[in-house]
């Protein structure tokens, strides 16, 4: 498996299996899966921005998976915060290609700058919680009820490490 940064070349790839995830899950609050061209404007914003975008391909050059960060709100005072999300090719789930892409982004998410990675799990999906907890994330709250899909009423799990020196220690410059 190889893990490269994304470029917008890649967006129909990441439009097609991002589809499968807003169609039949819940990890994801989307209703109408975006078109190829709305999934590259939203990969150029996050690329433009500095923050990393990243994907995962098999050796015969299938995507496997992608994952990204983003500020995890707006407004300036988040810009050590970073929120990760991570879709990993149906048929491609459970081989361990999750937990090499979050490992990949953390990594990067320090690069970037972030100092607090969150990852906001729609419908509290097991799956996303075992991946987060086994790269060392930890619980930081339930949002009950804060969605609906499904006909479902769903739960947001919060989880949250540091990167690098975290809140221990001041950035290196401030406004
Ligand atoms: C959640 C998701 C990203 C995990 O990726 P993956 O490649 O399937 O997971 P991995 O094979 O790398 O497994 C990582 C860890 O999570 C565990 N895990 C994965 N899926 C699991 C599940 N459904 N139930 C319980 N544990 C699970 C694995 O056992 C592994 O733990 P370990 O290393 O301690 O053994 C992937 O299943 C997915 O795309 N799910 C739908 C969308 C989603 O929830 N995205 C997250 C949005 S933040």
């Amino acid at each position: 498996m190889m893990i490269q940064p994304a470029t917008l070349a890649d967006a129909a790839e990441v439009a097609e299996i991002y589809a499968h995830h807003v169609r039949c899950g819940t990890a994801t609050y989307e209703l109408e899966a975006p078109a190829p061209s709305e999934m590259a404007a939203r990969m150029a914003k996050v690329i433009a921005a500095g923050w990393p975008w990243l994907v995962a391909r098999d050796p015969a050059g299938q995507m496997l998976g992608y994952g990204y960060v983003v500020q995890f709100r707006d407004r300036a005072a988040y810009r050590y915060a970073g929120e990760d999300s991570i879709y990993i090719r149906n048929e491609c789930r459970g081989q361990g290609v999750g937990k090499a892409l979050l490992a990949a982004l953390i990594g990067a998410s320090e690069t970037a700058g972030f100092r607090q990675l969150y990852a906001v799990i729609g419908g509290a999906e097991p799956g996303s919680i075992a991946l987060h907890a086994a790269l060392g994330f930890s619980h930081a709250g339930r949002l009950r009820g804060s969605g609906r899909k499904a006909g479902r009423w769903l739960d947001t799990v919060f989880m949250q490490i540091a990167i690098g020196a975290g809140d221990t220690a001041p950035p290196p410059s401030e406004p």
